[in-house]
């Protein structure tokens, strides 16, 4: 079988972990890369794949026969526009997170995808680790019980280098600040493991950046639709920074993952198997907590190589946006709770939150 063409649309900070994870896929291949800065674009290409077709405009390389699936890794409020020219070129698209910055652009998104008969998957491949899969897992056979408490703690550090990089990184209208560009994950994650919410309410604060007029730190508490509460703790501003945890309490059971491994994995009821997956994952893989480009590829060649796969057979995703759409619910809701210092009831009007 031959492999699936890629062209990346982006050729930034975090574009290497896609080019890497592309090399090292039997299914995919990155034959174009394009980026406004031709220099960004040939510096990726000449690293990760030489023969790779180098443009400077994605109508260009929206022309390009061998590009059949768009991974749009541009900044936040760029996808949309970009998703919709990939549909309408008829390709398939995955896209970095967060999808846009609306439900209605999210909305317009999914409805151009499917109209074309393309895919349309989201980067949000920390419900990739295989601790989360476990924990999904564990949950769908009840082995949690009743569930207490879903939180995610994550306590990061980015220095003040890290925001005036790039004039977007200090935005919130481009998709900036800890909510939408960090923690989205892992509200994701919380969203993954207990379906939509019914309310947030969430505290925004500039701890420790004073060169941006964004928040660095959010403390949210999440109601899910299911009636469990969520909190969610997250910052840019705690040095050095630590992995991020995701907490999941119920009356038989609990789990921990700290970055991609677990700090706890304990059930009244203890399986044969439940010593090999408490030892699963990787303790000592990094996960951006300092470093905003430490990252694994292999997550993201998991949702390049699904894609082949889906696109082959003709069977969903794994990571669809219509399953996204939810998280970026939540977070939306946080940025409107803020702002009107209130509880906000999903759903909820979403017109003036970035006003
Ligand atoms: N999944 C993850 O873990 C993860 C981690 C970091 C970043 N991200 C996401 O990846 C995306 C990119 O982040 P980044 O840090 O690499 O950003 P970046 O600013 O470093 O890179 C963006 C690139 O897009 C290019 N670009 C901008 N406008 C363009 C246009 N009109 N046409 C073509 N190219 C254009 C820029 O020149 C730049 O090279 C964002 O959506 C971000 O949220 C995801």
């Amino acid at each position: 079988m031959s492999k699936k063409g890629f062209g990346i649309l982006g050729a930034g900070m975090i574009s290497g972990i896609h080019a890497d994870a592309l090399r090292k896929s039997r299914k995919a291949e990155l034959v174009a890369v394009c980026d406004v800065n031709e220099q960004n674009a040939k510096k990726l290409a000449e690293k990760f794949a030489p023969s790779a077709t180098v443009y400077t405009s994605f109508d260009e390389m929206l022309k390009d026969g061998r590009v059949e699936v768009v991974d749009i890794i541009t900044p936040n409020h760029m996808h949309t526009e970009f998703v919709l020219k990939a549909a309408a070129a008829k390709k398939h698209v995955l896209c970095e997170k967060p999808p846009a910055m609306s439900l209605k652009e999210t909305d317009r998104m999914i409805k151009a995808c499917k109209d074309a008969s393309v895919k349309f998957g989201i980067f949000v491949q920390c419900r990739i680790r295989e601790p989360m899969r476990h924990i999904k897992a564990a949950l769908e056979q009840k082995r949690f019980g009743k569930i207490l408490r879903v939180d995610a703690v994550m306590k990061w550090f980015r220095a003040a280098d890290y925001y005036k990089m790039d004039a977007w990184r200090s935005n919130r209208k481009c998709g900036a600040g800890v909510t939408i560009q960090h923690a989205f994950h892992y509200i994701d994650l919380l969203q993954y493991l207990m379906g939509p919410a019914s309310g947030v309410v969430a505290e925004m604060h500039n701890l420790a950046h004073p060169e941006i007029k964004i928040e660095d730190t959010l403390d949210a508490r999440i109601t899910f639709a299911n009636g469990v509460r969520g909190f969610v703790q997250a910052s840019t501003a705690i040095w050095p920074g630590n992995d991020v945890q995701i907490e999941i309490y119920g009356t038989d059971g609990s789990a921990i993952m700290c970055g991609t491994a677990f700090k706890l994995w304990k059930f009244k009821e203890e399986k044969p198997e439940d010593e090999k997956i408490r030892a699963s994952g990787n303790a000592a893989q990094a996960t951006a907590s300092s470093d905003p480009s430490a990252l694994p590829s292999e997550d993201h060649q998991y949702v390049i190589d699904d894609c082949v796969d889906a696109i082959e057979s003709g069977r969903e995703l794994c990571i669809p946006c219509s399953s996204v759409k939810a998280s970026l619910e939540i977070a939306l809701a946080m940025y409107k709770s803020d702002k009107i210092k209130d509880e906000v009831s999903i759903p909820f009007n979403e017109n003036d939150i970035w006003d």
